[in-house]
């Protein structure tokens, strides 16, 4: 299985300049996780404080019981073989061909002989595509080849956490579609744990089980997918609809005045060159490829999720409920619309679609997080969402 990896408290600053501080959150093992966020938000820097290249100054790093903040750098050494890490260019070497490249950690960092090489670089080769390629130069073949090199490379050392930084960067959306279902494929075949930075609407509604989003020097939020996928919280939604209205603005945060002539502007119906009004909502989560073995990160984190259900939003325990089949429903004694808060669901709301239903009142809506309620109190397990006890539930 795939390594949890427990962030506490995490801060992190070039000079004077804070990049984000105090951030917390634990990637479930085997689990596929997403960070977004708007660019410059420190996502990058956030990777490589992960695998130690960059060190902050306050919180811990856990993994496999060692914290890689402070330990020393033999330690470090031997933690980073879990690591499998896919640069935002592949970053292979102009000089060696595609075999070469991926043989590279294995002549590094283990002893193994050129057969067993050989094979695991085929067999690895095979596993993204690129069977017969590798004799090519990495100048000699597309975007898209490199970036799966790129995974090749990262897949030889047999990873338990792959981090992954902007995969559809220079890639068409199909193949960022095919490459986004190489990463659930190999989740499922090795059960590693992923954390995907991406700025790809797309990919961060249909594949992860886990979203986080960095913006103004924090962690807005990290939790299971319907929690983001159903938020209130404005930069959330925003950036989920790749939206111009809302709190992210082009290089720094908006003030007041702008957003205020957003709103006159959007209430009187002028496009902002977003693709849709709003797609708030669980969409289906994409699904391994036949033949590939059912992902066990999945059926954990559904037990998993089952477990904090009482603790998230309405409209997240929703969708959750919805994903799950007839027999999962049963399983877990649980049936879609059990936990629309009473008197929230006048005669007329029969006909709006599933997402629209459970929604938070609008005095709860008022208490998430980026709304002021927790000014900076302890979190709650590895998502910001306070417990609601049981005041939605019957
Ligand atoms: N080694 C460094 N030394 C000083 N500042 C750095 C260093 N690395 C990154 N930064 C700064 O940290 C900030 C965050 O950078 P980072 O690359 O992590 O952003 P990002 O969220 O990955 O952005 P993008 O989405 O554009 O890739 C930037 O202001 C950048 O200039
Ligand atoms: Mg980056």
């Amino acid at each position: 299985m795939g390594a949890e990896v427990v962030i506490e408290g995490l801060t992190k600053s070039f000079g004077k300049q804070a990049i984000w501080r105090d951030v917390t959150l634990t990637l479930p093992p085997g689990e596929v996780s997403a960070m977004l966020g708007p660019s410059g938000t420190g996502k990058s820097v956030f990777l490589k404080s992960m695998i130690g290249l960059l060190k902050p100054e306050r919180g811990r790093c856990v993994i496999n019981g060692v914290d890689i903040v402070t330990c020393s750098e033999h330690k470090l050494y031997e933690i980073r073989k879990l690591f499998g890490v896919l640069f935002q260019d592949g970053a292979l070497f102009g000089s060696m061909n595609l075999f070469d490249n991926v043989a590279f950690p294995l002549r590094e960092h283990t002893k193994k002989s050129e057969t067993e090489v050989r094979q695991i670089v085929l067999e690895k080769l095979e596993m993204t595509g690129l069977a017969g390629a590798e004799k090519k130069l990495p100048g000699e073949i597309s975007g898209g080849m490199r970036k799966r090199a790129g995974l090749a490379r990262a897949l030889v050392l047999d990873p338990q956490i792959i981090l992954v930084d902007e995969p559809d960067s220079g890639l068409d959306p199909v193949r960022t579609t095919y490459i986004s279902q190489l990463f659930l494929d190999v989740n499922a075949q090795i059960d590693a744990t992923f954390l995907i930075v991406t700025h790809n609407i797309n990919l961060a509604r249909t594949v992860p089980d886990n979203l986080g989003m960095l913006f103004r020097k924090e962690l807005v939020m990290f939790g299971p997918r319907e929690v983001l996928l159903t938020s209130d919280e404005p930069v959330v939604e925003q950036f989920l609809n790749g939206r111009k209205r809302g709190p992210i603005g082009m290089s720094e945060e908006k003030d007041s005045a702008t957003m205020a002539r957003e709103e006159a502007e959007a209430a009187a119906g002028v496009a902002d060159g977003s693709i849709d009004e709003d797609v708030r909502g669980v969409v289906p989560q994409m699904q391994v490829s036949p033949g590939v073995p059912a992902r066990t990160g999945e059926r954990r984190r559904k037990d998993r999720v089952m477990k904090i259900l009482h603790t998230l939003p309405p409209a997240a325990q929703e969708g959750i409920i919805e994903s799950l089949s007839p027999e999962e429903q049963q399983r877990y004694g649980v049936h879609p619309h059990m936990l629309v808060p009473a008197g929230t669901r006048g005669p007329d709301t029969g006909s709006m679609p599933s997402h629209h239903q459970g929604q938070l009142p609008a005095d709860q809506v008022a208490q998430l997080p980026g709304n002021g309620w927790d000014g900076g109190q302890p979190r709650q397990g590895s998502h910001r969402m306070r417990p609601r006890g049981d005041q939605e539930s019957g």
